[in-house]
């Protein structure tokens, strides 16, 4: 009879039995008539112990020889050893192997030093290293963690159309795309518009997808293609939006210290920095984040827009995420809802996190008035034509709302306390990177 399955995650259920599990050799350790191959399977790295003495010759031999990334079946009795990276080990018994990687062509990725370019264009493997898994994982919980987080507040989930007539966040950095019969189609910015649409419809929504920038940027903060998770609410001004995003955050964070702890010592991330993120959150205005920018020395003056250094001073002072909103209208899109007792600034908000991680949730209140939307539309420029059903928005029952737009790669970037957004997301898209 053969031995069940198991994978490395579920090794604690099957101690004392003989079990079989499928993965890649890891690495190796050997020692004279010992040698201990490491295991991974995606669940997990478990250390085998394969004993010379205790196995037919050529088993052995077939295990000594094994090179790094092999593909296997390891079957074994598993034994519970606190020592051990996960706590089980398994003393080797056979092995079935499906395919050895040649020393001729070995696997690129050795345990030692690699530049990042090298990692980058080896991304396809680089993904089955640890610190990348960790990422990935904490990437998926904070994905799941946000999704219950409006499941469980009421939103309704509408997925907003990729291929748009127009832009929303300025023209400056669209993708275009031929679209049938020489017209012109773009990859969408983000689906805020379409939510405007559905919150009108449905009260509270999200979407929740794939956004693309053609920035020429080349920060650390910024990618070409990026998730964006996007409420939108009828009847909300920018203090429901200012509460929802710190809500938002609070949650998600918790979830991920709840569930990924593991992941986040391994990526060595400091958790106190994590465990202060609670309400509320500091909120000042863009004047006062304007003097406490000269006052830190920075060169910006009323009416510019802040840099990643200004962003990062900025935060400097707090423990948890900075809510800086009222911008002035000039540097914000074209559907921001003018603060009426001084229509020179926008009821925007920006969050930005701390510890230098710059801006993750960028939102706010937007324009409900049919006139007002006309002439934005108009000052911008924009074709009226692309807009006519955004417009028809604000002439049928049209009333306050408002939203905002979450990052997901810069959120995860944060929680992990990783430097580059390039890591958050499995094969990254950037000014000069489309492969692998
Ligand atoms: O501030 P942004 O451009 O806002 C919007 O797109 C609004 N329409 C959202 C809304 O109100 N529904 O982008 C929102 C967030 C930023 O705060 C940032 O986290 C992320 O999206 N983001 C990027 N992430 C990675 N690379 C880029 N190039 C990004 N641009 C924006
Ligand atoms: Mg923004």
């Amino acid at each position: 009879m053969s031995a069940p399955r198991i994978t490395i995650a579920e090794a604690a259920r099957h101690v004392g039995e003989t079990v079989s599990v499928p993965g890649w050799l890891y690495n190796m350790r050997k020692s004279g008539k010992i040698v201990f191959p490491l295991l991974r399977d995606g669940t997990g790295l478990m250390q085998c112990v394969a004993v010379k003495s205790a196995l037919p010759e050529a088993v052995f031999e077939t295990i000594k020889d094994l090179t790094q990334e092999s593909s296997l079946i390891m079957t074994g009795k598993i034994r519970a050893d606190e020592r051990a990276a996960g706590g089980y080990e398994m003393d080797v018994e056979s092995i079935e192997v499906i395919q050895r990687v040649p020393e001729s062509d070995p696997y690129p990725i050795t345990p030692k030093e690699h530049g990042v370019d090298f990692l980058m264009d080896h991304r396809h493997l680089w993904l089955r290293s640890q610190h990348q898994h960790a990422i990935a994982r904490v990437r998926h919980e904070v994905i799941k963690a946000v999704r219950d987080y409006f499941d469980s507040n009421g939103f309704t989930l509408v997925d907003t159309p990729i291929f748009t007539p127009a832009a929303c966040e300025g023209t400056t950095t669209l993708f275009e795309v031929n679209y049938f019969d020489d017209d012109k189609a773009y990859l969408t910015q983000s689906g805020q518009l379409y939510n405007e649409a559905t919150a009108m419809a449905f009260g509270k929504v999200y979407c929740f997808g794939p956004t693309f920038r053609a920035e020429k940027s080349k920060t650390r903060r910024h990618l070409t293609e990026f998730w964006m998770v996007e409420p939108e609410m009828a009847f909300a001004t920018l203090e429901d939006v200012k509460r929802v995003g710190e809500e938002l955050l609070i949650h998600t964070v918790k979830r991920v210290l709840e569930n990924r702890q593991p992941e986040l010592k391994l990526l060595g991330r400091d958790l106190s920095k994590l465990q202060a993120i609670q309400a509320p959150f500091p909120r000042i205005s863009y004047d006062e984040a304007v003097k406490i920018l000269q006052s830190k020395g920075s060169e910006i003056k009323w009416g510019g827009d802040f840099g990643n250094t200004d962003e990062t001073l900025l935060t400097q002072d707090y423990d948890r995420p900075l809510l800086v909103d009222r911008y002035p209208s000039h540097i914000k899109a074209f559907y921001f809802q003018p603060d009426l007792e001084r229509p020179e600034v926008a009821l925007a908000v920006d969050v930005l996190a701390p510890e230098g991680h710059g801006e993750i949730i960028g939102g706010g209140q937007r324009v409900h008035d049919p006139d007002l939307l006309l002439k934005r539309i108009q000052d911008e420029g924009l074709p009226m034509d692309a807009f006519q059903w955004y417009i028809d928005l604000r002439k049928y029952g049209t009333v306050p709302h408002g939203g905002f737009g979450m990052g997901i790669e810069r959120c995860v970037g944060w929680i992990c306390g990783i430097e580059h957004v390039r890591e958050t997301i499995a094969f990254p898209r950037m000014l000069y990177r489309l492969r692998p």
